[in-house]
């Protein structure tokens, strides 16, 4: 197989001519190839009814080892053939995917959450492509959203959070420079959703004391949203850390942090206030 890093560098030429099939299809059409499908965040329930559809019908599963609840697999595609593609690098998914495709497999790449967050679906894709596979993506719900209805909250809060950060902390792959976190708490009307954090509370916690962050600015946790052992620790930049070392937890949480986590002193909106009692022009509005 081609180079995977030559495989992007192409598929990043190629993208100066408009992909087609982005005028030809709408995001949940079943197209050709090989779909890259959003398991969801745990919950079997919680993966769409296209991505169900595809499941059901593969040959092959290629999938995210533990992020993916094994309820999910044994529900939906038993029979199929199941792959963790944990520990495999790109030079073994890409040809296992296209040989399986070639030989007239269904096959479904199976991404936690949504594919689009912290997947590193789109150089498979790449890869894929440049082997003559086509391939597309379904969605599926990420894991912040999955938190948030855990936590019974909104990650947009009028008044109170204007805007979404799905951010990771520094570590091994992320420089400590290309790390926003401290900023996006700064900026005080952020839900800031750390992925790939969950070792790292601690640590996080203490940059945001050290930068001078209000030490009682709330702080959830919400680990292994929608799965049967989902846990939720709610506590500040000054508490969380000590609580989530004491639960042990290291992997699978999402950080939310901000005044939406706490959920408390936002404003009715616009929408069912003013917007309501408008005076018939058709615009777009928060729902
Ligand atoms: C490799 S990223 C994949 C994210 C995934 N694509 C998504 O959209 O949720 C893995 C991280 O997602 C978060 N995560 C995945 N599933 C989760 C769940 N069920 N509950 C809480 N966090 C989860 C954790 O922060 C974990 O470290």
């Amino acid at each position: 197989m081609t180079d995977p890093q030559d495989a992007i560098d192409a598929a990043t030429d190629d993208r100066a001519d408009r992909d087609e099939r982005i005028q030809a299809h709408a995001a949940g059409d079943v197209q050709d190839g090989i779909p890259f499908v959003g398991a969801g965040p745990g919950d079997p329930g919680l993966l769409t009814v296209t991505g169900r559809e595809l499941v059901e019908d593969a040959d092959l599963v290629v999938h995210a080892g533990s992020l993916v609840n094994s309820e999910l697999l044994d529900a939906y595609c038993a029979d199929a053939e199941q792959v963790s593609s944990i520990g495999k690098d790109l030079e073994e998914l890409v040809p296992l995917m296209r040989d399986a495709y070639e030989d007239g497999r269904d096959v479904v790449r199976l991404h936690s959450g949504d594919p689009a967050i912290y997947g590193a679906a789109l150089e498979q894709m790449d890869a894929l492509e440049h082997e003559g596979v086509p391939t597309y993506i379904v969605p599926g719900v990420t894991s912040a959203f999955a938190a948030s209805a855990t936590l019974r909250t909104q990650l947009t809060l009028n008044g109170v959070a204007n805007h979404v950060a799905f951010t990771r902390p520094q570590g091994k792959t992320l420089d400590a420079e290309d790390d926003h976190i401290s900023e996006f708490v700064e900026m005080g009307d952020v839900t800031t959703c750390l992925y790939l954090g969950t070792h790292a509370v601690a640590e996080t916690m203490d940059r945001l004391l050290d930068d001078g962050h209000d030490p009682d600015t709330p702080v959830a946790v919400v680990y292994h949203a929608s799965w049967p052992d989902e846990d939720v620790i709610e506590g500040t930049i000054e508490t969380i850390g000590d609580r989530v070392e004491a639960a042990g937890y290291r992997a699978s949480a999402l950080v939310v942090i901000g005044d939406a986590a706490r959920k408390a002193g936002y404003e009715r909106s616009y929408l069912y206030d003013g917007w309501a009692n408008r005076d018939g022009s058709e615009s777009e509005a928060d729902d």
